[in-house]
């Protein structure tokens, strides 16, 4: 953001009605807020008692052609405002029959969404440009609220039931994804980019897995935001779960007594059935990424745990010898030991 905006962008084919009628409703306020002060002042001044034996004056009654006046004109802009605003509220409402439709799942803290063709996505909605979208959506829990400042739309997300909001992207750009209903300690935290595409960039993006250009540990750390990872695995407050940083390769103790080995399969194991071992401390929260996230996808993510590996204190299980690099590792196929020499991770493609 370069300087203070009055208005986020408008990139959607309801925004520039929104702000016509939002300029409208404002205008006319202050036109009447600085008229009735101004009126006010002058009047207070105009007509003041200039002295104590100045006679009080006498007073007015019944004017038809005033009252006509100060009633009709604020009558027609009201019903200017309501059907003005009715009229774009049905608007809003009507989900055009070619509307592509975007299943969406609110959850403490998270948005889940899914593509028509059972595409998934965390935080992040995909969405071709020109192309009517609908959302179609319910809330695991409590109620959240789907928002999209740059699209002008706003709907609640309840639990047990659906609600739907549509748009038509305009403009290709990135924009903000907010819940805008209070649900709890991350409701702030709860939101993630919508990424309007080209139709063609959005048809490769909806076949492709990751960038093919990224390597696994960067399209791993990708994956680690955009999949709402690292909403909780951090050592922030409120940390829902142990900050992932060092912690590839090393013994972690269990909540059901003993330890385990932090290796891939724990990992692997920890996205499928997240309460099956849990780290002894953290709280039973983390939702299953089962059917979400591909096998290429999970090799990712566990190449940028390893790539994170050091980053903390150094771990002293670690062997001596140099490890082979996680990307040159994941990069072939088939059975590769990983550095201990002893496991060894599956390639799931
Ligand atoms: Cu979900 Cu606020």
């Amino acid at each position: 953001m370069n300087e203070f905006e009055l208005f986020p962008e408008a990139a959607s084919s309801f925004a520039g009605e929104v702000d016509l009628l939002y300029w409208f409703l404002t205008i006319v306020s202050v036109i009447f807020t600085v008229g009735i002060a101004l009126a006010l002042l002058y009047l207070g001044i105009r007509y003041r008692r200039k002295s104590e034996d100045e006679p009080a004056p006498e007073e007015i009654h019944g004017s038809n052609l005033l009252e006509i006046v100060w009633s009709v004109i604020p009558l027609i802009l009201a019903f200017v405002m309501f059907f003005w605003g009715a009229h774009l509220f049905f608007k809003m409402r009507t989900v055009p029959a070619d509307a592509m439709e975007i299943l969406v799942t609110g959850k403490q803290w998270m948005w889940k969404l899914q593509h028509p063709n059972g595409k998934r996505e965390i935080n992040n909605l995909h969405v071709p440009l020109g192309q009517p979208v609908k959302c179609t959506m319910t809330s695991e829990d409590v109620i959240h609220s789907f928002y999209v400042p740059e699209f002008r739309v706003k709907q609640d997300v309840l639990p047990g039931r659906y609600t739907q909001l549509w748009f038509t992207p305009t403009k290709i750009g990135t924009y903000h994804l907010f819940c805008a209903e209070f649900c709890g300690t991350e409701h702030s935290r709860m939101g993630g980019k919508v990424y309007v595409m080209t139709p063609s960039d959005y048809e490769s993006w909806l076949e492709g897995g990751a960038d093919a250009s990224l390597s696994p540990v960067e399209a791993g750390e990708l994956l680690f935001t955009s999949l709402g990872c690292a909403t909780c695995h951090h050592d922030g407050k409120n940390s829902q779960g142990p900050n992932l940083a060092g912690v590839f390769g090393t013994m972690q103790p269990l909540d059901s007594g003993g330890e385990i080995l932090a290796d891939e399969n724990y990992i692997k194991d920890s996205m499928m059935n997240p309460q099956g071992q849990i780290v002894r401390g953290y709280p039973k929260v983390m939702p299953s990424f089962k059917g979400m996230v591909t096998d290429a996808q999970i090799t990712q993510i566990i190449a940028y745990l390893k790539s994170i590996a050091g980053t903390e204190e150094a771990d002293s299980t670690t062997d001596e010898e140099t490890p082979e690099s996680p990307e040159s590792a994941l990069l072939n196929d088939a059975l590769e030991p990983d550095t201990t020499g002893q496991r060894y991770v599956r390639m799931e493609q």
